[in-house]
C-alpha cells in the first residue's frame, strides 16, 4: 500500500481565490438569465445513464462552472477517483481500501482487480453466487421454517447502513416484490421497535437477517438477542420446540440467517456460518446496501432484479469514471453543492423526490452524505479551512409542500434542493379520467419554476392584491434546484440514485481534503452509553461518577421510572 497524497488545502489554490472574487461579484438573476440565453435549459441538462438532469435552475454561470471544475482539477479529483476504483486506502484514518464500486463491477470484466493480495472479482462474485441461491430458495419456498412452512416475512435487523439501505430499497422497489413475501426491519434498541415488528407474525414463517458488518453493534446485537427469545418463545408455546439447547439451536438454524464481515462473531452467535454472507472490511457500512447487506433485497426482488440494481450502480460508476467534468453529473453536482456551502452560505441541502416509493431516500442520503462529510479535520489531521458538509433533509412532495416549503420559497435562509420524479409511475391511476400522475408531476415542474422565477411585486399587484399585502405575496425568485427525472423507478434506477449520490459526497470530500469514509464521531456516544448503563439500572457509585448534569437528568429519569 502506497502512502496516500496529503490533502490539498482547497482554499490556497488559485481556483479558489477566483470562485471568491466571482461569487462577491455574481448577481443571481435567473429570470435574466433565462432571458437572454434561450439554450440555457438544453446546455445545462446532462444525462448519465437513465437519469435526466437538469442543472440549469441553479445559481451558476458558465463562468462558475468552469472555476468550479478548475478546482476540482486542482485537487486531482479524477486521480482520487482511480485511486479509490483500485483499491489504494483512501480511507487514510482507519488504512482501508475504499471499494464498494467493486461490489457492482460485471462478472465478466477482463482485467481482475486484486487489492491487498485479495482477488476481489472473484471473492464478489462468489458471494453473490450465494446470496442469489439463497434467495432463490426462500422465494421458491425450499427454504423452510422447523415446521416445513415456506418463509412469508423476512425481518431485518441491522442499524445504520445495515439497515437504512435494505429498508429505503425495499420501499422504493414495492412494486418488485414477489407476492407474498413481506420484509420488516428492526433497528432501535428501543424495545417497542422489536416489539411492533414482531407484532402478528408467525413464528414458523419468519426468517430473521441479521445484518451488522462488525456484528458488535450494541443495538443489532440486542435486538436479534430479542429476536430469538421471541421466536423460541413463540414456539414453544405452540408446543414445537422444548426448552433444549439442541431444539432451540435446530430452530435458529432454520429461522435465523447473518450478513457480517466477521464470521467468526456470527458462529459465537449461534447462527451457522454456513447461513451467513460476507463481506470485506473495504466496504463502508454506509456504502454496503449492494453488498451481502442487500440479501434481505435480493430476497425481495430475487436475484435478477438484483443484478439489474448492481447494474444501475455500475452505469454511474463509469459515467463518473469516463466523463469530462464538464459533463459529468456527480461530479458537477458535487461541485454545486461546495458552491452553496462554501460561497453562498447554504447550511442545508433539501432532497425532495416527486415518488411515494422514494420516501426513505432522504433518510438514506443522511447517512450518506453526513456520516462522510460531516468532519473538521482533513484526512492528513490537519484542520480544514472551510465549511464542510451541509445538513440534507427532505420529505416526499407533495406533502413537503404543506409543509416546509414554506420556509425554502421565502425564508431568509439560502436552501438548495434536489427535486427527484419518474415519467412512468408504477402504479398509475386515473381520477375522473384524469391522469393523477401527471397532476403529481405538474407540482414538481411548478415548485422549481416557482422558486426559480418567484413572483415580483408588480405581479401581485397586478392581481389586485391590496397594497398593504403585496410584500407578504412576494416571492423573491432566484432559489436554486436540481431536477432529476427517470424513466422510471426500476431496480436499476435506484442504484443510479444511490451510486449517484455516493460520488456527489465523494467529490465534496475530496475538495475538502476529508477522509468521507471514517466515522469517529459515532464512537464517543457509543462508549459513554457502556459507562453510563449501569447508573441507569441502579447502580448508585456509578451514578456518583457522572459529571453534576448527567447525574442530574439519571436521577430524574430514576425519580420518574415507575418499578
Ligand atoms: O453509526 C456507526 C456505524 O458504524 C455506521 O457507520 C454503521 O453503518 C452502523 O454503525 C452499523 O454498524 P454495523 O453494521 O457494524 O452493525
Amino acid at each position: 500500500m502506497s502512502a496516500q497524497p496529503a490533502p490539498i488545502d482547497i482554499t490556497t489554490t488559485a481556483a479558489w481565490s477566483e470562485l471568491q472574487q466571482h461569487a462577491a461579484a455574481l448577481k443571481p438573476d435567473l429570470r435574466g438569465w433565462f432571458a437572454d440565453d434561450p439554450e440555457r435549459a438544453y446546455r445545462l441538462t446532462y444525462e448519465a445513464a437513465d437519469l435526466v438532469v437538469d442543472l440549469s435552475k441553479n445559481l451558476v454561470t458558465d463562468e462558475t462552472l468552469a472555476l468550479l471544475v478548475k478546482a476540482a482539477e486542482a485537487v486531482d479529483l479524477q486521480g482520487r477517483f482511480e485511486a479509490m476504483l483500485r483499491g489504494d486506502h483512501i480511507n487514510v484514518t482507519e488504512n482501508r481500501a475504499v471499494l464498494h464500486t467493486a461490489l457492482r463491477r460485471p462478472a465478466d470484466e477482463t482485467s481482475p482487480l486484486i487489492v491487498d493480495g485479495q482477488h476481489v472479482d472473484d471473492d464478489v462474485q462468489e458471494v453473490l453466487a450465494k446470496i442469489a441461491d439463497f434467495a432463490d430458495s426462500v422465494r421458491s419456498g425450499e427454504w423452510q421454517g422447523v415446521t416445513g412452512k415456506p418463509v412469508r416475512t423476512v425481518v431485518n435487523i441491522g442499524i445504520g447502513g445495515s439497515d437504512l439501505g435494505p429498508v429505503m430499497v425495499y420501499e422504493a422497489l414495492k412494486p418488485y416484490v414477489q407476492e407474498g413475501l413481506e420484509l420488516r426491519f428492526v433497528s432501535n434498541i428501543d424495545p417497542s421497535d422489536v416489539y411492533e415488528k414482531t407484532a402478528g407474525l408467525d413464528p414458523e414463517t419468519t426468517l430473521f437477517i441479521v445484518a451488522s458488518k462488525t456484528f458488535t453493534t450494541l443495538e443489532t446485537l440486542t435486538n436479534a438477542r430479542l429476536a430469538r427469545t421471541w421466536l423460541w418463545e413463540q414456539l414453544s408455546e405452540r408446543g414445537i420446540i422444548d426448552d433444549s439447547d439442541a431444539a432451540r439451536t435446530g430452530a435458529v438454524a432454520r429461522h435465523f440467517v447473518a450478513v457480517s464481515t466477521a464470521l467468526d462473531k456470527v458462529a459465537d452467535f449461534g447462527i451457522d456460518p454456513e447461513n451467513a454472507f460476507g463481506f470485506w472490511d473495504w466496504v463502508g457500512g454506509r456504502y454496503s446496501v449492494d453488498s451481502a447487506i442487500g440479501t434481505s433485497i435480493a430476497i425481495a426482488i430475487g436475484p435478477d432484479g438484483f443484478d439489474e440494481f448492481l447494474a444501475g450502480f455500475h452505469a454511474i460508476d463509469e459515467h463518473t469514471r469516463t466523463t469530462p467534468f464538464a459533463q459529468n453529473v456527480p461530479v458537477l453536482m458535487g461541485l454545486l453543492n461546495v458552491w452553496y456551502t462554501n460561497f453562498l452560505d447554504a447550511h442545508t441541502h433539501a432532497v425532495l423526490p416527486y415518488a411515494q416509493y422514494l420516501h426513505r431516500f432522504p433518510a438514506y442520503l443522511q447517512q450518506l452524505t453526513m456520516e462522510s462529510n460531516g468532519k473538521s479535520v482533513r484526512w492528513d489531521g490537519t484542520p480544514v479551512a472551510t465549511q464542510t458538509g451541509e445538513v440534507f433533509w427532505g420529505e416526499p412532495g407533495t406533502n413537503g409542500q404543506h409543509a416546509f416549503y414554506q420556509l425554502i420559497h421565502q425564508g431568509t435562509r439560502l436552501i438548495p434542493a434536489d427535486f427527484i420524479a419518474v415519467a412512468n409511475p408504477a402504479r398509475p391511476l386515473q381520477d375522473g379520467g384524469v391522469d393523477v400522475h401527471g397532476l403529481f408531476l405538474a407540482n414538481y415542474f411548478a415548485q422549481t419554476k416557482a422558486l426559480a422565477f418567484g413572483k415580483t411585486a408588480d405581479e401581485v399587484r397586478a392581481e389586485g392584491t391590496p397594497e398593504e399585502i403585496v410584500p407578504a405575496r412576494v416571492f423573491p425568485g432566484n432559489r436554486p434546484s436540481t431536477s432529476i427525472l427517470a424513466p422510471e423507478l426500476s431496480p436499476a434506477v435506484v442504484g443510479q440514485l444511490i451510486a449517484l449520490y455516493e460520488h456527489i459526497t465523494f467529490v465534496q470530500g475530496i475538495i475538502w481534503g476529508i477522509d468521507s469514509f471514517d466515522q469517529w464521531g459515532v464512537e464517543l456516544g457509543k462508549k459513554l452509553a457502556l459507562e453510563i448503563a449501569p447508573a441507569v439500572t441502579g447502580d448508585g457509585l456509578a451514578l456518583a461518577d457522572q459529571d453534576p448534569s448527567t447525574r442530574s437528568l439519571i436521577t430524574k429519569y430514576l425519580e420518574l421510572r415507575k418499578g
